[in-house]
């Protein structure tokens, strides 16, 4: 499946957040990332994809994965746009926190899709388990697409592969949104977790 006019258009509704990048270039490449992942997936739409932080955590409730995104860039921007008021000196890059944002999971078309689970689940000793998880998938697309290393670095860094390195402070930023927006619904009950 290839990219089209389409796809973009899918995107742009589906994460209207992307208007709030003012670098037309860098909005333009958020858009040809998340729609680069879907084509190379089974998902036509983020909110095709499983509404959970991993293929085998708690799904929301109610609510889609494209929720998450937007939850997790909103929460990203409130906290840019507050601390940098109080802290005028935080050297944070707003525009960059939001594209940051918004493609933190664009490996999860990757991770999640039931195929590439199933041929993984198939033969864990010759794949690995997952073979690539979304952080990893989601390097790989940023990169491909021509976004800034900066914005590879959170979609590579904003889970558990954050921990072998020193995080950028946009990527805590996002990565702190991310917790956040699992971790506070988890608390009041939002998470299908079978408790
Ligand atoms: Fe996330």
């Amino acid at each position: 499946m290839t990219v089209d006019n389409a796809a973009r258009t899918r995107v742009r509704a589906e994460l209207p957040e992307i208007c709030e990048i003012q670098d037309q270039e860098l909005a333009n490449k958020v858009v040809e990332a998340w729609a680069h992942a879907l084509a190379q997936s089974s998902f036509e739409t983020i909110a095709d994809i499983p509404a959970s932080g991993n293929p085998d955590t708690p799904p929301l409730k109610t609510g889609t994965q494209t929720d998450h995104i937007r939850g997790v860039t909103r929460l990203a921007i409130a906290i840019t746009d507050e601390l940098g008021q109080q802290f005028q000196q935080l050297a944070v890059d707003r525009d960059l926190v939001i594209a940051a944002a918004l493609c933190h999971d664009v490996g999860k078309p990757w991770e999640f899709d039931p195929k590439n689970q199933t041929r993984w689940s198939n033969n864990r000793i010759r794949t690995g388990w997952p073979s690539i998880r979304h952080p990893g998938y989601g390097v790989h697309i940023c990169l491909t697409v021509g976004l800034p290393e900066e914005v590879a670095h959170v979609a590579g860094g904003h889970s558990g592969e954050g921990e072998l390195v020193q995080r950028s402070l946009t990527n805590v930023i996002v990565h702190q949104a991310d917790y956040a927006f699992w971790g506070v619904l988890r608390a009041g009950d939002l998470l299908n977790d079978g408790a």
